[in-house]
């Protein structure tokens, strides 16, 4: 029992404390599942002993605070909490208890994004703005009116000819991801700490002394709620968002009418599929009832309404400990630093490794071995580190002065970009990285030639230079690793393969600076063949409309090079294709067509049906815009397919697309 009571005392305190770091000082120390699970935890533990609750504690009430630097301003009605959850099962209990008390009547529901901002409250007198207020705590705000009427999200006066006497919009004040990280550019280059996120980013910009900082900051608002009205009534949430746009406040397109459990997890799932490609950050949705009237009936717990409920997404930020920076020698050279971490469960995977970016982010971020860190996974990247929670170190980690590989000198060029060398050409550690860029995917596309094949053959002495790989033959597979017969026969034909690859493969993979994927198709579609690229110059290079100063640079310097001649001839001597196949197959139906691929395909890989496409003249690119010819769709298409429909751009699925291609291709290809 004494030790449930100090559990209980103890996440009290801890609860307070992130409560102050996160709504008064904009720099929160733990991720906001981790928080949620704190305040669980609580709720929980009081729920089962009652005897430990306490009225003033953090489960009860609004968390935030007023702070006394702004004039207070108390809340006509309270501005209250949403309840959440991150689990499906808690929405199929909500809804059930819902529907139980409104006796089986079909209840209509409206699916909001819930983004990542600050919310604030805006009275309207006469149809002007008169007051703009943070929550708070609920009950008494600040008045940070300057600050609100910087935001261009909000209108000065309401665009209705006849505006209810007086009314109170509550919504929510953010940053977009674009702003967020200009943002933190420039705080770093004015010597200041970067926003952990965008929502602390819209905090900062918002509770500002001087209204001309907030200004700069490009905020924008979006209406959720209402607070008093006095001269006018709705019946639902629809009605009331509708309103807010006939006011001329901006509304979130995703906004969504549902009448089933079914459309709200079918919504969910659309959702979490795009957030990523949201220029704001969502942290969930919001599922309300969209009737008044069946709200009334529902109610409110003392913090939040029972009518609502937030489904928050996994989370994107977790803290842990940094247990060692691992210093790696990348192909050109590069040394990058990378983060070992704990491991920690993190958006539905185990993360045990973070990038670091270079040794001028470590510095700035004060990072070392044994700091405890708030990592952050946003989209499909690989996770970063955001700051240090606790230092458990002396200053910060520095960059090696011998490369880890060859124990060369380590060499810092300024002028180029913020990175240390090893300028050491036979460094084992840059041919490793080479062999491995070489052989990939992307690039030759050795099947088969995977990273520890790589190391068992370096191992082995058998590879010295790059075109030792096709001189391998089945006998130095034999005996390696994992290898019978049948797995060395099919790494001996897909080396056979490989050398068949086109030209802009070719140039891909021997990894010239600045030239990507894209780069190196252009080149090769340019000039055909290696010679003619030997024999261009730097104004042959320059005329190509894509490439620019810097690039045409590199390319002279990089083919001028005797040993990138050596590598060729070598090459050359093994049997490698140096010749671009000619793509144009004219009277082909997607030549110069615009595709754009979302949703899951059935029977294609994405990279699949784009190679097809491309193999046929088209091109592929990411987003959707008037130049688009053709969206093909898979499953589960969301916001994509609705701007396809927008702008009358045609829509094909994969039976259509096979019929498109022909019978032929869709056996060779797929
Ligand atoms: S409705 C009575 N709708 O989330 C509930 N809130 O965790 C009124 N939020 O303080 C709020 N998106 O600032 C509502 N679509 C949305 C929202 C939203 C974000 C914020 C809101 C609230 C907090 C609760």
């Amino acid at each position: 029992m004494e030790d449930i009571s100090k559990r209980i005392t103890y996440l009290r305190k801890e609860i307070e404390r992130h409560n102050d770091l996160y709504y008064d000082k904009n720099n929160p120390e733990i991720s906001d599942s981790e928080y949620d699970n704190l305040v669980k935890e609580l709720e929980r533990l009081e729920n089962e002993n009652p005897l430990f609750a306490l009225s003033n504690s953090p489960t009860r009430k609004v968390s935030g605070f007023a702070s006394s630097s702004f004039a207070q301003i108390k809340h006509q009605m309270p501005m209250l909490s949403l309840d959440n959850t991150y689990s499906k099962e808690e929405i199929i209990k909500w809804y059930d208890r819902i529907a139980k008390k409104l006796s089986g009547n079909k209840i209509e529901f409206v699916i909001e994004p819930k983004i990542d901002g600050l919310s604030a409250s805006l009275t309207y007198i006469n149809g002007i703005l008169t007051i703009g207020a943070t929550r708070g705590d609920g009950q008494i705000g600040e008045d940070i009116t300057e600050n609100i009427k910087t935001i261009k999200d909000i209108p000065h006066r309401v665009q209705i000819k006849y505006p209810p006497l007086m009314f109170e919009i509550r919504g929510e004040v953010y940053v977009n991801k674009t702003d967020f990280e200009n943002l933190n550019k420039l705080m770093l280059e004015n010597g200041q700490q970067k926003f952990a996120n965008p929502r602390n980013a819209a905090a900062g910009s918002l509770r500002q002394k001087n209204p001309y900082i907030t200004s700069l900051r490009n905020l924008h608002f979006f209406a959720h709620s209402f607070g008093k009205i006095d001269g006018k009534s709705f019946e639902s949430q629809s009605e009331f968002l509708k309103f807010c746009k006939e006011c001329g406040f901006c509304l979130q397109d995703d906004l969504k009418q549902v009448s089933s459990l079914d459309e709200i997890f079918k919504f969910i799932d659309i959702a979490l599929n795009e957030r990523d490609l949201l220029n704001y950050e969502i942290d969930g949705l919001v599922i309300k009832v969209d009737n008044f009237l069946k709200q009334k009936d529902l109610g409110y717990t003392n913090k939040s309404p029972r009518w609502a409920i937030a489904f928050k997404f996994p989370a994107k930020q977790a803290t842990t400990k940094l247990n060692k920076i691992r210093v790696e020698v990348g192909r050109t050279g590069i040394i990058t630093p990378s983060a070992i971490l704990d491991p920690v469960a993190l958006a539905g995977v185990t993360i045990s490794h973070a990038t670091l970016h270079n040794f001028e982010e470590i510095e700035r971020l004060n990072i070392n071995e044994s700091d405890i860190v708030l990592i952050e996974r946003a989209g499909d990247v690989i996770p970063k580190i955001v700051k240090v929670v606790t230092k458990n170190s002396e200053g910060f980690f520095k960059a090696p002065k011998i490369c880890p590989s060859c124990n060369s000198d380590i060499v810092k060029k300024k002028e180029e970009e913020v990175a240390y060398r090893c300028i050491n050409p036979d460094c084992p550690a840059q041919f490793r990285r080479h062999l491995i860029h070489f052989v990939s995917r992307d690039a030759m596309d050795i099947e088969g030639f995977g990273i520890s094949l790589i190391d068992q053959l370096l191992k082995a002495n058998k590879l010295h230079v790059i075109s030792d790989i096709y001189r391998l033959t089945f006998d130095d597979f034999i005996g390696l690793d994992l290898f019978k017969e049948k797995k060395a026969n099919n790494i001996v034909k897909s080396i056979v393969l490989s050398k068949s690859r086109p030209l802009s493969k070719l140039i891909f993979a021997l990894g010239i600076r600045h030239v990507g994927e894209k780069g190196s198709e252009i080149i090769a579609e340019r000039f055909n063949t290696i010679d003619a690229i030997f024999d261009a110059s730097l104004e042959d290079f320059k005329k190509i409309p894509e490439i620019g100063e810097v690039l045409a640079i590199s390319l002279r310097d990089f083919f001028r090079n005797p040993s990138v001649c050596k590598v060729i001839d070598t090459l050359k001597a093994v049997g490698v294709n140096m010749v671009e196949p000619n793509k144009e197959k004219s009277g082909s139906i997607f030549n110069n067509k615009v595709f754009v691929l979302t949703g899951e395909l059935d029977n294609y890989a994405r990279d699949s049906a784009s190679e097809i496409i491309k193999s046929l003249g088209g091109k592929i690119t990411s987003s959707i815009s008037k130049k688009t010819d053709y969206v093909l769709v898979g499953k589960n298409a969301g916001l994509k397919l609705q701007k396809a429909k927008e702008l009358n751009i045609k829509v094909i699925d994969e039976i259509e697309f096979d019929k498109l291609i022909g019978e032929e291709n869709v056996n060779l290809q797929r």
